[in-house]
């Protein structure tokens, strides 16, 4: 019989990681055990109602950063590509030409230097860009903490304010965010962050693995109490966490952290969180759902979910190596986010900063670019909810948004002769049109009225719009257009299909 390189160390681990606890201590702890008083089920958690905030933000900006912004290759997966089991030779050539010999990861770090960092200046950028909230990456796969983690021992030189930058990135941004109030909404924007429950190189992760995730050093060690201190400390109000695929969300004691979240955390009342905490809870347990990444349902989802999607369209991280195809345009993203917003979801758009602290004027030009475009149409996005009547047709050109007393029609293409036909929406007698941005004054559009024939009619439905001809100087936007619609016979009808 053969001994498994962990049993033979049991011992002297044990006596480890009884210290190690014993180092871990405070907040986390005592939490922890109030906790397990009374762990909601899956289902108990998913009741609890969405907080208002999120289901009106409906634009976040996500960020990644980390360590691996350094060799800023290939992507934010550069340390497993190179290292782990996928052993990935363009990333062993590309180390072995640019470092020296014996070089090792965590020797990236020392390179993390964030010197032109001006959090002030990027979540002004952020609010500019139309961006409700702002999430940033706490912890990548590589485990480096963006924090001042320095109460856990566990991070120990592996954390932005011992090694790198030597500042507290995360810290500073939450204050930074927190700070800047939305030109386009007048709201504060909420700061939130992504975490990721597993670490590929973490020993102690590697130790749990190794017993079939019937241990939990590395939860109650590590990576769980890294939840609780960045909650405490920072405040974030909402949670993207990942990671989570190797085990069951019972390793993770995620329905512990989570209850602890929603009910007694300093944010407990605004908390909101996604669906990746363990083998058994993606696309089924959360907040919201992200189920994949870009995630881009084609139809209305009953419950709220958000598209993780990045600029870059082959890397999370900046990935210096990428040229202007890998980058999304302005319209596509633009009509990403319409699609998203018809259909009950929230876009969180990534952007990958440089080790230095500076965004590329790629990333700037497409934030920005959108903000101009939220600028004229942000009635017909903010705190907006999907029309339950129908939702696309024109070939998936045409979108429906609404507020309590009208309709907004999302128009994604210029209709051919400048004329709209929309099958949904029934008019009456008093229905009127208005094009989004255009003002009166420059302007003498009166859309026609070719629908009056319909009106009052029972179940009929569909207008044709003969729009206005605008030129350059009077066209409020580019990308995609908005019309308001008040006044139609079935705003509140109840949906087609099945859908609640
Ligand atoms: C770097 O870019 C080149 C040219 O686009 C591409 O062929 C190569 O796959 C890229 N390498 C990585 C690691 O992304
Ligand atoms: C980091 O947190 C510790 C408390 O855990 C505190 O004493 C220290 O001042 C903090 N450092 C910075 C730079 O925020
Ligand atoms: C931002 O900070 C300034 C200076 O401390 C303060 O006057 C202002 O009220 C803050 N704004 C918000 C939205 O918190
Ligand atoms: C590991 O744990 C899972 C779930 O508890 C169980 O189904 C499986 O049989 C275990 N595997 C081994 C090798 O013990
Ligand atoms: C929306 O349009 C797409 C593409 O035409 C289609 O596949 C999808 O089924 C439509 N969804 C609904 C709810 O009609």
């Amino acid at each position: 019989m053969t001994m498994s390189p962990v049993r033979k160390y049991v011992v002297p681990l044990s006596l480890l990681f009884a210290f190690m606890r014993h180092l871990v201590t405070g907040a986390y702890v005592q939490q922890g055990q109030q906790a397990e008083d009374a762990v909601p089920s899956w289902d108990d958690l998913d009741q609890r109602p969405l907080p208002v905030w999120y289901d009106q933000a409906k634009f976040g900006v996500f960020i990644h950063w980390g360590v691996f912004s350094v060799p800023a290759y290939g992507s934010e997966w550069f340390g497993s590509y190179w290292r782990d089991k996928w052993g990935n030779p363009a990333y062993q050539d590309f180390v072995e030409k640019t470092e020296r010999a014996n070089f090792a990861y965590p020797d990236y770090a020392h390179r993390f230097t964030a010197e032109f960092y001006q959090p002030d200046t990027w979540a002004d950028l952020f609010a500019k860009a139309g961006a409700q909230y702002v999430v940033l990456t706490s912890k990548h796969h590589e485990g480096y903490c963006n924090w001042n983690s320095t109460a856990i021992p566990t991070t120990w030189n592996w954390n932005a304010l011992d090694i790198g930058p030597r500042r507290d990135l995360l810290g500073d941004l939450a204050v930074a965010v927190k700070n800047v109030t939305s030109p386009h909404t007048s709201k504060v924007l909420k700061f939130g962050l992504y975490h990721s429950l597993y670490e590929w190189f973490n020993p102690l992760y590697h130790v749990d693995k190794a017993n079939n995730f019937t241990t939990q050093h590395f939860v109650d060690l590590k990576t769980g109490a890294e939840l609780y201190d960045l909650v405490n400390r920072y405040e974030p109000e909402l949670i993207w966490s990942d990671g989570e695929w190797e085990a069951p969300s019972s390793y993770w004691k995620a329905r512990e952290f989570l209850h602890w979240y929603a009910t007694s955390s300093p944010v407990a009342d605004t908390a909101i969180w996604n669906d990746r905490w363990g083998q058994d809870t993606l696309c089924r347990h959360g907040g919201f759902l992200t189920c994949t990444d870009r995630y881009n349902p084609d139809s209305l989802q009953p419950k709220k979910w958000e598209n993780a999607l990045t600029i870059d369209k082959s890397s999370w991280g900046y990935n210096r190596n990428a040229t202007w195809e890998d980058y999304m345009t302005v319209p596509e993203l633009v009509h990403s986010l319409v699609q998203v917003v018809a259909y009950n979801g929230n876009m969180l758009l990534n952007i990958g900063p440089a080790a230095d602290g500076t965004i590329h004027p790629i990333f700037e030009d497409r934030l920005l670019g959108i903000g101009a475009w939220l600028k004229v149409n942000g009635e017909a996005i903010y705190e907006t909810t999907p029309w339950r009547h129908c939702q696309n047709e024109t070939a998936s050109s045409v979108f429906y948004t609404r507020r309590p007393d009208r309709l907004y029609v999302h128009f994604t293409k210029w209709p051919s002769a400048s004329l709209l036909s929309l099958e949904r929406p029934a008019p009456t007698q008093d229905t009127t049109v208005e094009f989004l941005g255009l003002s009166s004054a420059s302007s003498s559009w009166q859309p026609t009225l070719p629908w009056t024939g319909l009106r009052g009619t029972s179940g009929s439905s569909g207008m044709t719009i003969q729009l206005p001809s605008l030129t350059p100087d009077i066209l409020p936007c580019e990308h995609s257009w908005v019309l308001v619609i008040r006044n139609l016979a079935n705003l509140d009808d109840p949906p087609k299909s099945a859908v609640s």
